[in-house]
């Protein structure tokens, strides 16, 4: 990648058009989540590689327990062996994981494969990798809202703590907001992924399905955030994406 291309520091993906994927090839819909480890695994690697710090990545959402129980089922043990065995090269590689979401509904063993990887990479340092599994923006500002009901309730804030910075940092986890959120097969939506941390991030809609964004769609995925100016409201800057 060109050495002058500004990293955005947090990455989002919403890793969609898994099922399309199987089915444009005769199979059934998860053989496209099975073929999305091997791409998530790459371009974990890549991510780390070009410096970005920070990577949410959409994996289930509250609303993807509509779907088939055999999909549903399919994906759980994949969430399994995952964390247990595909994902152990984070270990070395300085990946740190974590998660965001919901614990209810999960299964035991997922919960427990989160736990497990979350606890082996613990004290990396190299990226930050965010796995949004049973996440949602309206119950992760529900589950918030509750919390610091709970804070304040225990006398353990007074009303003029809560602030945008303390919301944020009362998250599901305490993370930078996002600069870049890329939605692989063409869709057009955010489907409920980190409204509040989304609020000034530039998108990216390309329009191919996510087993097949390899290294080089993410490539040209950097160099289209490098064309965007980004002013957070202010004047426009002199500088593309700073
Ligand atoms: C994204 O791919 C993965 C999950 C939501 C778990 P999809 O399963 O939504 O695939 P499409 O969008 O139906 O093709
Ligand atoms: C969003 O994709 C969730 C994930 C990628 C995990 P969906 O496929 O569930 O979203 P909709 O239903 O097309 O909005
Ligand atoms: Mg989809």
């Amino acid at each position: 990648m060109n050495k002058e291309l500004n990293i955005p520091n947090h990455v989002g993906i919403i890793m969609d058009g898994n099922g399309r994927w199987a089915q444009q090839r005769g199979m059934i819909r998860s053989m496209g989540h099975k073929e999305a480890i091997g791409t998530l695994k790459k371009l974990c690697i890549h991510m780390a590689d070009v410096g970005v710090k920070y990577a949410s990545l959409y994996a289930f959402s509250t609303e993807n327990f509509k779907r088939e129980k055999s999909e549903v089922d399919y994906l759980m043990k994949l969430f399994v062996n995952s964390f247990k065995k595909e994902f152990k090269f984070m270990i070395e590689k300085g990946v740190r994981v974590i998660f965001s979401g919901r614990k209810d509904p999960l299964p035991k063993k997922v919960l427990e494969a989160m736990e497990e990887i979350t606890q082996e990479t613990k004290n990396n340092n190299k990226l930050v990798l965010n796995i949004c599994l049973n996440y949602g923006s309206h119950a992760e500002i529900v589950d918030t809202t509750k919390k610091l009901c709970e804070m304040y309730k225990n006398g353990e804030i007074t009303l003029d703590k809560i602030d945008e910075d303390f919301i944020q940092k009362n998250l599901y986890q305490d993370l930078p907001p996002l600069d870049f959120v890329i939605r692989t097969s063409g869709e057009l939506r955010l489907s409920n992924f980190m409204m509040y941390q989304a609020s000034y991030a530039e998108f990216y809609f390309p329009d191919i399905y996510f087993p097949d964004f390899n290294d080089k769609e993410f490539d040209k995925a950097i160099e289209v955030f490098n064309t965007r100016n980004r002013r957070f409201g202010g004047v426009k800057s002199e500088s593309k994406s700073n």
